[in-house]
């Protein structure tokens, strides 16, 4: 929550998965004293409330209804971003193969979709500071940031990121298909690969983390990097 003292700051970074759009954003945060909010967490917990209730993804009407009347909570935290449902929390469950396996399905519908970016835009209109990850972020939900960021990096060493993140627990034809498969399927509902006008593209292939978050806090205009400077 940020406090009279604190200028209001909106950071918004989309791209493909494995490009450090998380690891980036949660340091970033972090060193700027903003809350976080991973835009790809409330897709995943759609999903999970939809196939807990049966809910198939083909049945496009009856998810936008969940996703309208999604009892969701969501805990904007850099240190200890949560999800709950029904007041349940299910955050140790979206990052599940399963959940993983069928998100797009449902974050393929349009509908859908304009709900959940309006969760989205009241998460942030509340933060006041806040880093927003997530594909669509810099063009739909959050347009008018601060900043907005794409972050790319090339195919072969996004697969590698995730399979090291992976720790050997998948293959890397698994790994290809989660990383470059799901891309393809997302991109059909949201575009992240090249970015839209005032987008800054930072392309971190040949980058450490931390050069990435360091370039990120470069582009932010001074007056508003409290607390870091102050
Ligand atoms: O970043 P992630 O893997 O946790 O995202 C989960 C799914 O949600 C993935 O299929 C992409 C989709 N997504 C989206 O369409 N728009 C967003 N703003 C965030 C995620």
């Amino acid at each position: 929550m940020s406090t009279a003292r604190e200028p209001k700051l909106v950071i918004a970074i989309d791209g493909p998965s494995g490009a450090g759009k998380s690891s980036t954003s949660h340091l970033v945060a972090e060193r700027l004293g903003c809350a976080y909010l991973d835009t790809g967490s409330m897709y995943r917990a759609l999903a999970v409330w939809c196939s807990d209730r049966g809910i198939d993804a083909a049945d496009a009407q009856a998810v936008i209804d969940a996703a309208r009347d999604l009892p969701m909570t969501v805990s904007p935290s850099s240190t200890d971003f949560a999800i709950a449902l029904d007041g349940a929390d299910v955050t140790a469950r979206l990052h599940l193969p399963e959940v993983s396996g069928m998100v797009s399905g449902y974050a393929g519908i349009r509908d859908a979709r304009n709900a959940l970016n309006e969760k989205m835009r009241e998460i942030i209109a509340q933060a006041g500071r806040i880093v927003a990850e997530g594909r669509d972020i810099t063009t739909v939900v959050a347009p008018d940031a601060d900043l907005r960021i794409l972050l790319q990096a090339d195919a072969a060493r996004r697969i590698a990121r995730r399979e090291a993140e992976l720790n050997g627990a998948a293959d890397t034809t698994t790994v290809t298909e989660q990383v470059v498969g799901r891309d393809a399927k997302d991109a059909a509902s949201s575009q992240f690969e090249t970015p839209a006008p005032g987008v800054v593209l930072i392309d971190s292939t040949e980058l450490t983390l931390e050069e990435v978050v360091e370039k990120v806090i470069d582009l932010v205009p001074e007056q508003l990097r409290w607390p870091e400077e102050h």
